[in-house]
């Protein structure tokens, strides 16, 4: 579907690149020519980072970084800028999630989480932002859920911090689009890596319950979100600023269709129907 030089020789950073969702992204934007500048905490993600890209033709740039912390975010946004002389793209990906009942959190793990999710994709965007302020082009990239709409109980610290990166996805999008940067979000429904399904699908029986609420009856796959991801970093998306898209099979919708769980129920609505004489 994209030509193989669409994202030649752009200069995307992403946090959390080294496993999962990000690195799919990854892995899907340096098949078609883009520079990665992958950030995350843990060294061994950053050299799986090296070797599976280096096989889709083409390293990227490493560098350890907590975004909880802003100093070491300037640091290593700036030694991307040193590098290469430019900023073309922000994936704000990196998350931290777990399941809890709220009323057992503590406010440390309520913090971890909105520091991780909330502030480091603030501080991303900042010190990234000002680059592209200067440059007067760039695109960012926020990766949100769908329960940025809904909230969700039992994670409760990343429903409230994902919808603070939603409202910041909009918030820029209308201060920075003057200055030719735009700004989306992908909001995904499940879909399994083993960072997420580690923390957050404790029993094989949450997922088969979880199958049952989304109308397409499967999850997501990694790829389906990295070409939507493909797609809003590039040029073809060149008019989209603001947007939140959903990827999700549709199941936030079907969580708030009030008749929804009618389905099984058909012949009783057959038999109900008015009958000509
Ligand atoms: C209750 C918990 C907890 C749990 C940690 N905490 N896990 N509380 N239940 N299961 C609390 C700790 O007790 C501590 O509070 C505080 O959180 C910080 O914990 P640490 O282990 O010290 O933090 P740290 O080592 O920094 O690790 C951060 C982490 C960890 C978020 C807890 O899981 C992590 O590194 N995650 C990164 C990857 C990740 O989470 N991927 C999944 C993304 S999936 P106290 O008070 O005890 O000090 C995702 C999908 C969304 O976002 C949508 C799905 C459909
Ligand atoms: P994942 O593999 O656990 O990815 C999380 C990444 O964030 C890891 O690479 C981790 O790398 C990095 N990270 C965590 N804390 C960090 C910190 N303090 N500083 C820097 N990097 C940090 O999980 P995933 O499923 O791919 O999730 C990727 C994104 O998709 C997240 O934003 C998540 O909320 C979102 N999402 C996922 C799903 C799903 O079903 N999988 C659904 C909706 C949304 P290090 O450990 O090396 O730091």
């Amino acid at each position: 579907m994209f030509k193989s030089d669409l994202l030649k020789d752009r200069v995307i950073i992403i946090t959390g690149g080294g496993t999962g969702l990000g690195l799919a992204m990854s892995r899907a934007m340096t098949r078609l020519g883009a520079i990665m500048a992958i950030g995350s905490r843990n060294p061994e993600h950053l050299d799986q980072a090296k070797k599976t890209l280096a096989e889709e033709g083409r390293e990227p740039f490493v560098h350890p970084v907590d975004v909880r912390v802003p100093e070491q975010v300037e640091t290593f946004i700036e030694s991307v800028y040193q590098h290469f002389g430019r900023i073309d793209g922000l994936i704000n990906n990196a998350a931290g999630n777990f399941l809890c009942p709220s009323a057992e959190l503590t406010p440390n793990g309520f913090r971890t989480i909105v520091d991780i999710v909330l502030n480091g994709s603030f501080y991303c965007s900042l010190y990234a932002g000002q680059k592209m302020l200067e440059q007067k082009s760039g695109v960012i990239l926020n990766i949100v859920t769908t329960y940025i709409e809904t909230g969700s109980p039992y994670v409760l610290p990343s429903a409230c911090a994902k919808a603070g990166v939603a409202a910041m996805t909009r918030s820029l999008a209308v201060e920075w689009g003057p200055y030719g940067i735009r700004v989306n979000a992908i909001a995904p429904g499940p879909i399994p890596t083993k960072g997420a399904w580690s923390r957050l699908m404790l029993d094989p029986a949450f997922e088969k319950a979880m199958l049952k609420g989304i109308p397409l009856r499967r999850v997501g796959k990694p790829e389906e979100l990295a070409h939507v991801a493909v797609f809003l970093m590039s040029d073809l998306a060149s008019y989209i600023n603001g947007e939140i898209v959903f990827m999700d099979g549709g199941m936030w919708l079907r969580s708030g269709a009030m008749f929804a769980n009618l389905e099984g129920f058909e012949d009783i609505m057959r038999a109900m129907r008015p009958r000509k004489k």
